[in-house]
């Protein structure tokens, strides 16, 4: 090629570059290849790129894919809309094959499923989380983590003035917690010496990598899956990680329950559906053995339970380094109390934290762990915004996006206030499900929303009455692109005994 066609190249790329928005600043919508050059211009900064988007559409905006991709998405923060697909109108919005797809790795566990498989697990769920022993059960495990895994790492990280990532240590807080609570198992992660621990790391690559599935055409991303290559290879590797850490675990909890030798006989989930005796329960198992849909069952748990509360742990500290307002009322509220909360008063103290109750929610409001959602209309159907939608059209909710609309929150909606969450009463404030959108609507709300709060609660407590955070300054501080909100490069800070 000689300098002119060099040049002539050059010079269509900046071009093309430069009108990849309309005067508006919407993206443009080229010939063949629909909006995805804007969409992967900006996929760096996906979720202000979706503000932007928002705050210009009035809340909805339709991204048109490649004609070859079927891949047009609509966009909408609108809680009309939200409230709409997710409860009025649930019964046309299941998760779909496409949502199986992209999420292949859950299988049939509750997250990934549809009709009577998922009101299975629901019910099975539900019975085990609302159970009136498990709270108590999960405020022992938690105490326990705290006392024996949390505090000495923070002892020891204080003595010697090492910098820690804050953000490793509530993922293996979780990781242990929810492994013990579903598996009667504690891999033990949180330890000084901080052992990898494969399992977590493979629940990392996992999740980066389906976020990805989720903005490129799917015959990209299927064919280097059929190839092994790039992405897909480091999902497979995963994946089997993951499958082999949980098949030994019901392989040993199996083994434990025959022998009567059980830790916790009644407080573990896998125990809960070994024991369950339910005929129906087989003719759920389609396609699948027992084996796989008990390992499939817990992997779902593992992620509703590890990434969701640590991610919001390590918001919750870069919040509160950001604003020490909060911080000194937070533990003003704590101090006021007039004992040290521990395991055995932490019930009676829990219903006076309503300004730490606040601020998590506030945390939530700016950082919602799970940022985004995706549902696909069975039938064609008119959203209350006036917008069309059939089953090529794949419904995007971004919640990150949400809780930073002024007409949403108000004109202070990217201020951290936990102020927000309490009436003039002094009593918590609350917001409904399809404006404060977290923990999800309709009929598949979370269920774990508040063994969450629980957990929260007590790792707040201990941490703020017995020790200083210090945030490291100059450490940079980015969401990552994944399905869950995690900080790119960690949360670093050093920690300090309190006087
Ligand atoms: C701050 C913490 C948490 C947040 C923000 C959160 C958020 C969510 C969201 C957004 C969903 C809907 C996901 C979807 O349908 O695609 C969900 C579902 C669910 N969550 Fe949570 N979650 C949290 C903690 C937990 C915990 C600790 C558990 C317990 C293990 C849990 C159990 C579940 C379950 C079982 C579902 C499935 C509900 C269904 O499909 O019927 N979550 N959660």
């Amino acid at each position: 090629m000689g300098y002119y066609e060099i040049f002539v190249v050059l010079l269509s790329l900046i071009v093309f570059c430069y009108f990849f928005h309309d005067k508006k600043g919407f993206p443009t919508n080229w010939p063949l290849l629909g909006m995805l050059p804007a969409l992967m211009k900006n996929i760096h900064r996906f979720h202000n790129y979706f503000i932007e988007i928002m705050e210009k559409s009035h809340l909805t905006f339709l991204f048109k894919g490649p004609w070859f991709t079927n891949m047009h998405m609509l966009a909408t923060i609108d809680p009309s809309n939200v409230h709409y697909v997710l409860s009025k109108n649930f019964g046309n919005y299941p998760k779909g094959p496409k949502f199986h797809e992209i999420f292949d790795v859950l299988g049939d566990g509750i997250f990934n499923t549809d009709n009577i498989v998922w009101q299975y697990h629901r019910k099975m769920a539900q019975s085990f989380l609302r159970h009136p022993k498990f709270h108590q059960f999960l405020v022992m495990k938690t105490w326990d983590k705290v006392e024996n895994g949390l505090i000495p790492i923070f002892d020891h990280v204080s003595k010697h003035g090492i910098e820690i990532d804050l953000q490793d240590l509530f993922a293996r807080f979780t990781f242990d917690t929810i492994c013990t609570i579903i598996m009667d198992h504690d891999p033990k992660s949180l330890s000084v010496d901080l052992p990898s621990i494969p399992p977590s790391n493979a629940l990392d690559n996992i999740e980066e990598v389906i976020f990805y599935r989720h903005v490129i055409p799917c015959y990209f991303w299927k064919f280097q899956r059929w190839l092994g290559v790039g992405k897909e290879k480091k999902y497979k590797k995963a994946w089997k990680t993951l499958d082999s850490f949980i098949y030994n675990s019901i392989d040993w909890k199996r083994q434990e329950m025959r022998k009567g030798n059980e830790v916790n006989p009644n407080f573990n989930l896998l125990a809960s559906y070994l024991d369950d005796e339910n005929e129906n329960r087989k003719a759920l198992i389609i396609n699948s053995d027992e084996d796989k849909f008990l390992k499939d069952t817990i992997l779902n748990f593992f992620i509703a339970g590890r990434d969701t509360t640590s991610a919001t742990l390590s918001w919750f500290f870069y919040l509160l380094s950001k604003n020490p307002q909060v911080k000194s009322r937070i533990k003003k509220e704590l101090d006021d109390i007039n004992v040290k909360i521990n395991q055995e008063n932490f019930e009676q103290m829990n219903s006076k934290l309503i300004y730490l109750h606040g601020a998590l929610c506030e945390t939530l409001r700016l950082y919602p762990p799970v940022a985004l959602q995706a549902k696909t209309p069975m039938k064609p159907d008119i959203l209350p915004s006036g917008h069309h939608v059939n089953p090529n059209v794949q419904i995007i909710f971004d919640m990150y996006a949400m809780g930073r609309m002024k007409s949403i929150w108000g004109d202070d909606c990217n201020e951290f206030k936990p102020e927000r969450w309490i009436t003039e009463r002094g009593k918590i404030k609350h917001e409904p499900s399809y404006k404060f959108l977290a923990f999800n609507a309709g009929p598949r709300t979370c269920l774990g929303k508040d063994m969450a709060f629980t957990q929260m609660k007590i790792v707040v407590a201990s941490i703020i009455q017995n020790y200083v955070v210090e945030a490291i300054e100059e450490h940079c501080v980015v969401p990552d692109i994944s399905i869950i909100l995690h900080m790119k490069y960690g949360c670093k800070v050093r920690i300090h005994c309190s006087e």
